[in-house]
């Protein structure tokens, strides 16, 4: 049995090519006191990666070539000699793109997972990093308040598609911005937003303006670029903008030079109030938060969808897709089997 990885093999000028990736073999070492072995089934690919491919300081220190890409994944412990884990627990790990992990029990980002909340994929999306994403962003950051109403971009992804339907079960008006028919249908039908606006259909900009007849009182920041610069001018005296992130410009050549969310916003006669988040803020309330997800979830109030390819040879493709919209929900790769 060997371990696959996936390593940084070159840093990336706009979007990251096949050569910026390496899969290799390597021999799984023997555990030491206090370890576990994790056969990985479910990795998780999502948009901060591609900032960490960047030579260029950020919340987290950047990746070195050489590196196993960096990375959630969930999976079953099949060997350990540590009294917290026994073989077949399941666990969430950030261990990078590989096929078996063997990791400390006390490591910083390994919990275990109760399948009670949700499956091992929803593990990574619903119910684990995205989800808490969009909790603790919305709540703690957005401050909602019912009557009120938000907009989300990347509204059929992971963290909008919570953003707006945990607005929707506190009592506000949800706005989605996703990019195409499908999508957007998707989002009001299936999500119940109150609406989704294409923002790659002529006429975006008024569509918007006429889905928030009331104006808009919390913009959650997913995408930044053309999006913001619609949603914005319609902000409400007193409104919150959460920045989660801006995925449109995560594969320019220089993300430093990029027009950002805080540039946009400073350019407004009123600037509204707004800061940039990170979810491991709320580090110390991550079960609360995995547990109230998974009870909407259990309810029918949080409905959620993954896209699901296969293999870490397939990642690389299917992480330049999710950058720019081929995914449909949440980005996985399935690795191995649960059983
Ligand atoms: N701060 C944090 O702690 C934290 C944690 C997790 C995620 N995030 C951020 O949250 C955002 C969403 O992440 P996610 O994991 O939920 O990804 P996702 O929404 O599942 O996937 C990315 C989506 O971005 C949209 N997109 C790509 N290019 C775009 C463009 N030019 N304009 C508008 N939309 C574009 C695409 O949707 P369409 O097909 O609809 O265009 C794509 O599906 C990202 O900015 C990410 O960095 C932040």
């Amino acid at each position: 049995m060997k371990n696959a990885r996936m390593v940084f093999a070159k840093r990336p000028l706009g979007e990251p090519a096949d050569e910026c990736f390496r899969l290799e073999e390597a021999e799984i070492p023997e555990l030491e006191a206090n370890q576990i072995l994790v056969k990985v089934c479910w990795l998780s690919l999502d948009p901060y990666m591609r900032g960490r491919m960047n030579d260029v300081k950020s919340y987290v220190a950047p990746m070195e070539v050489g590196d196993v890409m960096t990375g959630e994944s969930t999976g079953v412990v099949v060997k350990s000699t540590s009294d917290k884990f026994a073989v077949g627990d399941h666990v969430a790990v950030h261990k990078g793109w590989q096929s078996y992990i063997v990791c400390n029990d006390n490591e910083e980002r390994l919990m275990k997972v109760n399948l009670d909340n949700g499956t091992l994929a929803a593990h990574l999306g619903v119910v684990g990093m995205p989800g808490r994403t969009a909790y603790f962003g919305l709540t703690e950051v957005g401050k909602p308040q019912a009557g009120e109403t938000l907009v989300v971009a990347a509204a059929s992804g992971a963290v909008g598609s919570a953003v707006g339907q945990i607005a929707k079960i506190l009592g506000l008006r949800a706005v989605g911005v996703a990019g195409g028919p499908e999508k957007c249908r998707y989002v009001k039908e299936e999500l119940g937003f109150d609406d989704c606006i294409d923002y790659k259909a002529e006429g975006f900009a008024e569509a918007i303006k006429s889905a928030c007849p009331d104006g808009v009182d919390i913009y959650f920041e997913n995408v930044g670029g053309a999006v913001t610069k619609a949603v914005v001018p319609l902000l409400n005296s007193g409104a919150r903008v959460p920045i989660c992130g801006y995925v449109s410009n995560y594969n320019d050549e220089d993300i430093t030079k990029s027009e950002s969310p805080f540039d946009i916003l400073k350019q407004l006669d009123e600037v509204p109030e707004h800061r940039f988040f990170v979810v491991f803020e709320w580090q110390d309330r991550y079960q609360e938060a995995t547990k109230q997800l998974g009870q909407w979830v259990k309810a029918g109030k949080l409905k959620h969808r993954e896209s699901v390819g296969e293999g870490l040879e397939n990642a690389p493709d299917l992480f330049r897709g999710m950058l720019k919209g081929k995914n449909f929900g949440k980005q996985l790769v399935k690795i191995a089997d649960e059983s």
